[in-house]
């Protein structure tokens, strides 16, 4: 069945949300990497509907701003000081109205029902056209229906209103057929009804819910869609709701990415948010986040413990125990466990970030491996390089930030400072423990190190009697001091350093 395209949707979003005990307005909570509000303007916008507005009052700006970056083409339309749902339908089709009169289906939604669906959407658009209503609602039944509009019947089935919790009777209140705010109206019966409502209930308020007994008063076809799934109409009215329904919905993901062939080893412990991307065979591991538009290929495995935001993943590669945001890992990489991959990395094929090691905006060639405990930052390292443990790229010097260039197969060695701005040619060398201040031109070998000093019997004079001293006393047997000294090494003179007591090694 083809879904009737509406003609616009209006989406409820001017209630204070006095539940949720936050300084955030309500809709601009999130779940599953998007806002309350976000969530229902896609869904809304997968009916392709000629128009879309949202109602705002209550942190107006702030959701205002919000609404600019997910939808931009979405009408706002401020509610005035007139509460209710029904004076918020009003002002939504008065603005509307103003850029070319509505005529046909008017889809209208709450913004705090995030698991509502477009397909459930379709349900009702297309039960409203082929009925020919003048209104069609979404129904559920629920254990308990304390808060509820409750749905009025007829004897003969037929919806003939809503009373609201405040204003219904014992026996009303018993009904467990409850309206979620979901419904369809003909534009031109909604325009002339919400004109006659008033505010003469228990609440004060216009209430949308009103239009339904006028409607049926004048002899209007009012039909409610019962869905059997109460969990995908549940409004969020505080954090605590907010809560299961982001568990809910995270379930539904993990789901549809199983059924596609990615194995989730933990869901209760795995999180994924709705933009996500995953390849076939790709593993989930517990603890596993994955936020924004990260995308994993196929074959890859991630986790455990491990959270990823907007970071794409090769396939094949590996990432264990790490944290990354807006980063590339290379097919068949290697990263982590204890990686940092902070923004603008990008690692190249069969490449590595071991543990311990913190990157950012840095470009790591093919089969190059950053393998321990360093820091490399605003550099671009060629292919199959090795930057060996616990070196650092020194790139601020506390104003500007410098880059360090570093060409291919080229071996760092362990603990080498490459204070930037600075260039290691390929095929170079740096020694251990070098600071390389200077150009090391291709297939160089830079040392930077002091050379080593060694004073013979050093222990013994400074430190007579210790632990120490009797362990040297035990390692060299009944020779003195001068025993054990490497030999063709270049010795400082013995005399001249043994009398300085206050000699300490550098
Ligand atoms: C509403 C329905 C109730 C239904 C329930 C489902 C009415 C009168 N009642 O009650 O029948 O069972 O939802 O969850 O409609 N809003 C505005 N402007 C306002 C007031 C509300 O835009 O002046 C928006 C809210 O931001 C929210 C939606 O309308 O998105 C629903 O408002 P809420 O106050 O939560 O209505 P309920 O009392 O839950
Ligand atoms: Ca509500």
């Amino acid at each position: 069945m083809t879904i009737p395209r509406p003609a616009a949707v209006v989406v409820l979003a001017a209630g204070e949300g006095t539940r949720m005990r936050s300084a955030t307005p309500k809709v601009l909570h999130t779940l599953a990497g998007r806002s309350m509000l976000a969530h229902a303007l896609a869904t809304a916008r997968a009916l392709d509907p000629e128009r879309v507005t949202v109602v705002v009052r209550h942190g107006r700006d702030l959701v205002v701003d919000h609404l600019r970056q997910v939808d931009p083409e979405a009408i706002v339309a401020d509610q005035d000081e007139v509460p209710g749902t029904g004076r918020a339908v009003q002002v939504a089709l008065t603005a509307l109205d103003e850029r070319g009169e509505v005529h046909g289906a008017v889809v209208v939604m709450a913004g705090d029902v995030p698991l509502l669906d477009a397909g459930t959407l379709g349900e009702l658009l297309a039960a409203h056209a082929v009925d020919g209503n003048a209104i069609t609602l979404l129904s559920t039944q629920v254990a308990d229906p304390t808060g509820y509009g409750r749905v009025l019947r007829g004897t003969d089935g037929a919806v003939v209103g809503i009373v609201e919790e405040k204003d219904a009777d014992d026996e009303q209140r018993a009904i467990r057929e409850v309206n979620t705010s979901t419904y369809v109206f003909d534009a031109d019966v909604l325009r002339a009804h919400l004109a006659r409502l008033g505010r003469d209930n228990a609440a004060g308020e216009v209430l949308l819910t009103d239009v339904v007994a006028l409607a049926h008063g004048d002899g209007l076809r009012v039909h409610a869609l019962l869905t059997d799934d109460p969990v995908s109409a549940e409004g969020v009215n505080d954090r605590v709701q907010l809560a299961a329904i982001r568990a809910e919905l995270n379930r539904r993901i993990l789901e549809e990415w199983m059924r596609a062939g990615v194995t989730v080893v933990d869901p209760a412990t795995t999180w994924v948010d709705v933009d996500v991307e995953l390849g076939q065979d790709v593993t989930l591991l517990p603890g596993t986040q994955l936020h924004g538009a990260t995308v994993v290929s196929e074959g890859a495995t991630i986790g455990p413990d491990t959270t990823l935001t907007d970071v794409e993943v090769g396939p094949g590669a590996v990432v264990v125990r790490s944290h990354g945001s807006l980063s590339v890992i290379g097919p068949r990489a290697n990263v982590g466990p204890f990686s940092y991959l902070r923004p603008g990395t990008m690692l190249g094929t069969e490449g590595k970030i071991g543990a311990f090691v913190e990157t950012k905006n840095t470009s790591i060639g093919t089969g190059s491996k950053v393998p321990h405990l360093s820091y490399i930052g605003d550099a671009e390292i060629g292919d199959h390089t090795n930057v060996g443990a616990a070196s650092v790229t020194a790139n601020y010097d506390g104003t500007t930030k410098h880059r360090t260039t570093i060409g291919s197969h080229v071996r760092i060695g362990a603990d080498t400072m490459l204070v930037a701005p600075v260039t290691v040619g390929d095929g170079a060398f740096t020694g251990a423990g070098t600071v390389v201040r200077f150009d090391v031109p291709p297939g160089a070998l830079a040392i930077s190190a002091n050379d080593q000093r060694t004073l013979l019997g050093w222990v013994d004079r400074t430190r007579p009697g210790s632990a120490a001293a009797e362990a040297a006393v035990r390692a060299r047997g009944p020779q003195g001091p001068q025993a054990g000294a490497p030999p063709g090494h270049d010795l400082p003179d013995l005399d001249e350093t043994a009398t300085d007591e206050k000699d300490t090694p550098r």
